[in-house]
């Protein structure tokens, strides 16, 4: 008996071993990733400065980065937890990022996901923003540029011990976007806008719908373990019932035509919401246009 115990102790002793070993690995790994840094030049871009470019940039704002960065831009603490560490979408002003950041730089944190010190950033989502023209991210630096300072300052990004093995083993998805974004593609180009399923193809690329609703539209989850499961948006879920005025009321709304309530929480359809109708038209010919698929199985 005693002989047993002495081995199946030794066993445990060994596995434990590896356990903390393995898990020193990972968080190192992490921390490498987090450290390495991107020689990102950005080919410079037109910078419009007439009120209707301007005018159009805060409205991209609008829809895709006040979700994050605040309402004023001034930012928002995006993660904080004892365990794990915290994050920040920080201030864009002139009072914090804007006071420094030059064109290019805009357009290294926006279609990079690199900052001004070539370090990648967490979370924010440029794989998505990757798509986006020169025309429309020269609109959004455009209005980014006349920002008022907001005096707010936020801690870089810390990320504790555990935080950095659950990354390591992908518990957050794609949260270092510079890691997969091809640096030397050359800029897309947008299409023509009207309320055409070929430009609702953009604006769902750009808005990042597949993060949540899956890659191929049909349901699935974001990363953030909180999150309900994003509903299937192709014409095997609940949209074609809808019909095009319906989904924008939905947008506008946070109420779908069957009287859910979307939870803003999860769902940024205030946000979404901001798209003009001919954009929002756009998103759901795209969607109509999807093969109709059954809702995917996620597991939670
Ligand atoms: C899903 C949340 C999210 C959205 C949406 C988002 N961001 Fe971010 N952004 C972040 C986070 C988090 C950081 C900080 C990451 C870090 O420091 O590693 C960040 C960092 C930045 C930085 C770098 C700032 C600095 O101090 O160096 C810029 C610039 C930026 N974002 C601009 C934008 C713009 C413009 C948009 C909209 C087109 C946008 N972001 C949308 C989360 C987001
Ligand atoms: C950050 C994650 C996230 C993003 C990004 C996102 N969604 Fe959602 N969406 C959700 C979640 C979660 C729900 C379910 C909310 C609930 O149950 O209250 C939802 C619900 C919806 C619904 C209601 C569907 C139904 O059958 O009730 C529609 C429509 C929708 N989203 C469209 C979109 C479109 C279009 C985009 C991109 C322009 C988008 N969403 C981007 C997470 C997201």
């Amino acid at each position: 008996m005693k002989k047993i115990l002495k081995w199946t102790g030794g066993i445990l002793g060994i596995l434990l071993f590896f356990a903390v070993g393995t898990a020193f690995y990972l968080s190192n790994t992490a921390q490498n990733r987090l450290a390495k840094k991107y020689e990102v030049q950005p080919k410079s871009i037109q910078i419009p400065s007439d009120s209707a470019s301007i005018e159009a940039g805060q409205k991209w704002v609008s829809v895709l980065c006040t979700n994050c960065h605040g309402e004023n831009l001034a930012g928002t603490k995006f993660f904080d937890s004892p365990d794990l560490g915290t994050i920040s979408a920080p201030n864009l002003t002139p009072g914090g990022a804007g006071k420094n950041y030059t064109d290019l730089d805009w357009d290294r944190a926006l279609r990079h996901g690199v900052a001004k010190d070539n370090r990648p950033l967490l979370i924010m989502p440029s794989k998505d923003f990757q798509y986006m023209s020169d025309e429309h991210v020269g609109q959004i630096i455009s209005y980014l540029k006349t920002l008022r300072p907001v005096e707010q300052s936020w801690e870089p990004p810390k990320t504790k011990f555990l935080c950095n093995v659950l990354f390591q083993v992908g518990a957050f998805g794609d949260a270092l976007n510079a890691e997969t974004i091809d640096h030397a593609k050359p800029a897309h180009y947008a299409p023509q806008r009207a309320a055409t399923a070929e430009y609702g193809k953009y604006l769902v690329k750009v808005s990042g719908c597949r993060t949540c609703h899956g890659p191929q539209l049909n349901g699935g989850k974001d990363p953030n373990p909180e999150a309900p499961m994003g509903p299937n948006l192709s014409p095997g879920g609940s949209l074609p019932s809808w019909g095009a005025e319906g989904f924008v009321k939905t947008m506008r709304t946070g109420v779908t035509p069957l009287g859910k309530e979307i939870n803003g929480k999860f769902m940024p359809w205030k946000e979404i919401g901001h798209y003009d109708e001919d954009q929002l038209k756009a998103i759901y010919a795209y969607l109509m246009a999807q093969p109709s698929l059954a809702t995917a199985e996620i597991k939670n």
